[in-house]
């Protein structure tokens, strides 16, 4: 079995779900269900034996190191962090601690774990973490997109976090051997995606017939990636990436956010028309991001050389699953947006013992 952080996430929800789907393997998920977890993402595998969820902080050395004990995973696949750059400008702290602090419990719990392993186990274990490619800072309208031997130039806490945490589990396996990979992918976007981020957000927003806020003059560009694609890559690297390497993902679909929510506003126009017109009148420039990077965009041949791996979604299927998987799931949404899957939370966990298994 393979344990997974932060499995109560956007990526890491439709990874456990891919995961389990595509290679039925069991999944021990510990997730601290911050705002940003979710349980009910993973509602289709209630009863299923092969998801065991842990709720609880990966910065508690005691909680990772009995979950490596018990379960005895061969592969650690680490997403849990705090990952709204919006957030970290105005509360940078949690991003430290779950970012840097977290990765560095987790590192050295891996480590210790690694270290009592023998032969064949000990040579399969692989610690993979998921980065993004943030930490490479902001290019200029004529740069090459970021290789993996970029500079890292982070601009926000969350990225300057995030490269921290990159930084680390470098240095765990150049000093202490621990079998790492790192992946830094471009913008996800798909199912299950917290109304806080670009798309979900403008998805929700113009069904509710509230305005749609463009950040500054709505030319930052972002390369997007459909986020089953991302799952794809997390096992292609998992199961046969270079030990020590670090792999760009990235969906080659530069596009400019404005380009991105006039898509969605002229699907949503297709799909479930309003009787106030076009969606794209709810458009509304907004005070800019402080700091805000201007572009990013990823090249991915490194992976397709060594690997194999490219996106199957080009930006136009992608787009529309997501935003069909949207208007097919209003309960979802509503849950979200009312803050009942908080409620549940708080219902379910308020008054118990915080480690125990549940499915
Ligand atoms: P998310 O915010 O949707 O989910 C993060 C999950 O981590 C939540 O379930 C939360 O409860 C959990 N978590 C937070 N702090 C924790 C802690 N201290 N202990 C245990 N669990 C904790 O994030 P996401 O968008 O799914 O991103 C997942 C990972 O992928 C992150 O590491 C992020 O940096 C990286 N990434 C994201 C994107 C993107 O476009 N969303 C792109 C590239 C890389
Ligand atoms: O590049 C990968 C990163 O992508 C991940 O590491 C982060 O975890 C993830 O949150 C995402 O970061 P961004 O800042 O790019 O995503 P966000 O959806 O917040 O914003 C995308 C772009 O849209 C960005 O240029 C800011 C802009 N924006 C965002 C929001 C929420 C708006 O114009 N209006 C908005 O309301």
């Amino acid at each position: 079995m393979i344990l997974v952080t932060g499995g109560a996430g956007f990526i890491g929800g439709n990874f456990v779900l891919d995961w389990i789907e595509e290679l039925g393997e069991p999944v021990v998920n510990l997730d601290a269900l911050t705002y940003a977890g979710n349980l009910e993402t993973l509602a289709s595998l209630a009863g299923d034996k092969r998801h065991i969820f842990e709720r609880g902080d990966i910065c508690d050395r005691a909680l990772v190191d009995r979950l490596l004990a018990t379960h005895r995973p061969r592969a650690i696949v680490h997403f849990a962090a705090e990952s709204h750059v919006d957030r970290s400008i105005h509360g940078p702290a949690e991003f430290i601690r779950t970012n840097v602090q977290g990765t560095f419990t987790l590192l050295e719990a891996a480590r210790a774990y690694w270290n009592s392993l023998e032969g064949e186990a000990k040579a399969a274990f692989r610690f993979h973490h998921v980065s993004t490619d943030e930490v490479y800072g902001s290019l200029g309208p004529d740069d090459a997109p970021f290789t993996e031997t970029h500079a890292y130039e982070p601009n926000s806490p969350y990225s300057a976090s995030k490269a921290a945490s990159d930084h680390l589990v470098r240095a765990w396996y150049h000093t202490y051997g621990l079998p790492v990979v790192t992946t830094n992918c471009s913008n996800n976007y798909g199912p299950y995606h917290f109304p806080e981020k670009l798309i979900p957000l403008m998805i929700v927003n113009a069904l509710a017939g509230k305005p749609l806020p463009i950040y500054g003059d709505g030319q930052n560009v972002r390369d997007w990636l459909y986020v089953k694609d991302h799952c794809s890559a997390i096992r292609t690297v998992l199961a046969r990436g270079r030990l020590g390497e670090t792999y760009n993902i990235g969906g080659w679909n530069e596009k400019p956010n404005i380009e991105i929510v006039r898509t969605v506003c002229a699907l949503l126009d297709e799909l479930r028309p309003s009787p106030e017109g076009s969606y794209s009148r709810l458009i509304t420039y907004v005070k800019d991001r402080p700091g805000h990077d201007r572009r990013y965009a990823i090249d991915a041949r490194k992976v397709e050389r060594e690997l194999g791996w490219r996106p199957a979604e080009t930006f136009e299927s992608g787009i529309r699953k997501t935003i069909a998987w949207y208007l097919a799931n209003p309960e979802w949404v509503a849950n979200v947006q009312s803050g009942s899957y908080r409620e549940w939370v708080s219902t379910n966990y308020g008054e118990r013992d915080t480690t125990g298994e549940r499915a």
